[in-house]
């Protein structure tokens, strides 16, 4: 069966459902496809930290109230190394902030303003390729749940499918991209047990790195630097509470049942390009981060923003400067915040191997942000987001 559209959106997650929200306040009809149900992209655990832009762009546009209502503004973050803890204070450094509001609840706003906004939106669908990128009819080929195949047609191809992109391989090809990886992980829990600080703990100690964060006033998420082949189920809750305490020093920790434990990988990619012809990628599909900084989804929101003013100017007035012009504008802001990702990880972690040179070093490192306010403002300017483009 073949359909048409004017945007054919690959992928159900922050960058698409947003796109084609955006898209529709202009009049500009899309299809979102993705193979997952709704209940696995509404439940899968993810980071939790909004850039005030992203808040923005969530509640100006209609996609969220509830990101103010249920989730918590925070204007700042302790940075602990050398046994103690220094406040870098975002309000008072450049008057901003962000908000803790988990990636699931921003999904399940979104499904549902989406769904009343009578959306098509099509969950267990597969993309399988997409074809023709370079003419303006592409298309993408998939399949239904019955394994029955769909053909979308649209004017514009948007690959906004995680990091196992489908629509990249039409793109970039087998050129892939710029790629790194990193010798630890993240063991990371959620336990019932009220907040253990007022801000997140990003914590560099000789044992390795924690994050202390929150996702309730019942609720915490925690995680510790770990083996990338660790198994998540293999400590006892015992061994996981005495990782993190030992990781805080200084902090008492509010223990609590763990319900949920993971090991997330570390990867840094961006793709050798964002578009061809009228194929996109945007969000996971073209850039991972490490989560160090929580920079994942919120660098999927600006890829979107600027795409959504490069689709209504091609799409609705016929001008194709600012598509010709998205990759390299967006792949700026990629950078920057690959930048930020990096710097943050590799500031904060123990390196299997280092000399006792490079841990000083490190400590030196971390010394230079928290003693200068120009260094706290840089943390502070790149955590909470660089501006957006208008829109
Ligand atoms: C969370 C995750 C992050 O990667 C981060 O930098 C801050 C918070 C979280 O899951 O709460």
């Amino acid at each position: 069966m073949t359909e048409r559209t004017r945007v054919a959106i690959v992928g159900a997650g922050p960058a698409g459902l947003l796109l084609s929200h955006l898209l529709a306040e202009a009049g500009i009809a899309s299809i979102v496809i993705d193979s997952r149900t709704r209940e696995q992209i509404e439940k899968t655990i993810r980071a939790g930290i909004l850039e005030q832009g992203t808040v923005e762009v969530l509640t100006e546009s209609g996609a969220s109230d509830r990101v103010l209502t249920v989730g918590r503004r925070h204007d700042g973050i302790h940075l602990g190394f050398d046994g103690e803890l220094h406040h870098i204070d975002f309000a008072e450094l450049i008057g901003r902030g962000v908000w803790l509001y988990p990636q699931h609840e921003v999904l399940i706003d979104l499904i549902a303003a989406r769904l009343a906004d009578g959306q098509d939106l099509r969950f267990g669908v597969t993309a399988q390729r997409v074809e023709d990128a370079d003419s303006d009819r592409p298309r993408v080929i998939a399949t239904d749940a019955e394994g029955a195949e769909l053909v979308i047609e649209a004017e514009v191809v948007v690959g906004a499918d995680g990091s196992r992109s489908v629509v990249r391989q039409a793109v970039v090809g087998s050129h892939g991209g710029y790629f790194r990886e990193y010798p630890f992980a993240w063991f990371g829990i959620l336990c019932e047990a009220p907040p253990s600080s007022d801000e997140l703990i990003y914590s560099n100690s000789p044992d390795g790195f924690a994050l202390i964060s929150q996702r309730s006033p019942t609720v915490q998420r925690m995680y510790f630097q770990c083996d990338p082949d660790a198994d998540p189920q293999a400590p006892s809750e015992e061994e996981i509470w005495e990782e993190l305490q030992k990781r805080t020093p200084g902090t008492a920790l509010n223990e609590g049942p763990i319900f949920q434990r993971d090991v997330l990988r570390f990867r840094s990619f961006v793709a050798y390009g964002m578009r061809r012809g009228r194929a996109v990628i945007v969000g996971d599909a073209a850039h991972t981060v490490p989560p160090t900084g929580a920079k994942g989804m919120n660098l999927a929101v600006a890829d979107v923003v600027l795409l959504d003013r490069a689709l209504r100017a091609l799409l609705l007035e016929r001008d194709e400067r600012p598509f010709d012009a998205f990759a390299e504008q967006a792949m700026k802001r990629v950078w920057k915040a690959q930048q930020f990702s990096w710097w943050m990880t590799s500031m904060l972690h123990q390196q299997p191997g280092a000399s006792d040179f490079d841990r000083m070093r490190q400590l030196g490192e971390l010394r230079t942000v928290v003693d200068s306010t120009a260094g706290m403002s840089y943390l502070a300017e790149a955590y909470t987001g660089w501006p957006l483009p208008a829109r």
